[in-house]
């Protein structure tokens, strides 16, 4: 895997295209960033950076570790708290172009079929599985990473969990053409023997695959994010908090709104009706805050008679 400096310097350099790719011409840039910039990339130990990269670095190093922040609110994600830095964001951008935003996203979907920054994962993957969905979508899913099912079809969310998952967004009144689903992990994570069941991914691998999805998100600009699970707000927010404590509470994404929810997979194995109603009243807020109408039988759906 490449370095943290490489993959810093990487999203950094996505971020701009992306930028660029909407129309944005100047961005606001500190002075101390703009040294940082200017070090020269670390051969062997690092040299000492300039204040910003300093934080990233500590922040790169607390989420390889998988120890978490020492801040009790947790903190932004390594490529968040990059992005930040360079004053323009996703909500202030301009719109695309719609050819530009098709070609931008068909080039990323192709250097994220050839990714090749996970050899274990190259090695022990059929297929990578990108994202699906509407490019424009209002409302974007984001999972942890593929299983078997979907490593298998190259499509996440197509197993038992994605099936739940499907039966949410149509019960919502909207499709799966309609939403983007994506994953922090375009690869499965690989098993001894490639066992059935799943493994949670590693900190080194979300930090590694991340900026794909980060560069869906700018594509998309979606208006809503729903992170599905634990691993999900980790991936997007940096935070290690249990999804319990998280779910239902709206937090943002570089200026997105996103709530966080449980994954469909604790669902299948937690059957108690109150977790259902939990689930279904964030999905409630989810709603409203896409301005979409809710019938009084969609409010009432896992309540008691
Ligand atoms: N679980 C996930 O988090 N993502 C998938 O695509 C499938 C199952």
């Amino acid at each position: 895997m490449s370095s943290g400096y490489d993959q810093l310097l990487d999203a950094t350099i996505q971020h701009l295209e992306a930028l660029k790719l909407r129309g944005v011409r100047h961005v606001a840039v500190a002075p101390e960033t703009l040294l940082a910039l200017r070090q020269p990339a670390p051969r062997g130990a690092p040299p000492a950076p300039a204040p910003e990269v300093r934080v990233e670095q500590r922040e790169e190093a607390r989420f390889k570790s998988g120890v978490p922040s020492s801040k009790a609110k947790g903190v932004p994600s390594l490529l968040a708290t990059a992005a930040k830095n360079f004053g323009a964001t996703t909500a202030s951008a301009a719109p695309f172009d719609p050819g530009a935003k098709a070609a931008a996203f068909g080039a990323l979907r192709t250097r994220a079929l050839a990714c090749v920054k996970c050899p274990h994962l190259v090695s022990s993957r059929k297929n990578v599985v990108f994202g699906v969905g509407n490019i424009d979508a209002p409302l974007m899913f984001v999972g942890e990473a593929p299983g078997a099912d979907e490593d298998e079809l190259g499509e996440p969310f197509v197993g038992k969990a994605g099936q739940l998952l499907t039966k949410i967004i149509e019960t919502m009144g909207l499709s799966r053409a309609e939403v983007y689903i994506a994953n922090i992990l375009k690869c499965r994570p690989d098993t001894p023997d490639q066992a059935a069941g799943n493994r949670k991914p590693t900190p080194e691998e979300m930090v590694t695959c991340i900026p794909y999805l980060q560069e869906q998100i700018d594509l998309i600009q979606p208006k809503v994010i729903v992170a599905l699970g634990g691993t999900a707000v980790e991936g997007l927010l940096g935070k290690t908090i249990g999804i319990t404590k998280l779910r239902g509470n709206w937090k943002s994404y570089r200026e997105i709104p996103l709530m966080p929810t449980y994954h469909p997979a604790y669902l299948l194995r937690n059957q108690a009706l109150s977790e259902k109603r939990n689930l279904w009243e964030d999905m409630l807020q989810v709603m409203e805050k896409l301005g979409r109408p809710v019938s009084e039988k969609q409010r009432r759906f896992f309540t008691r008679a």
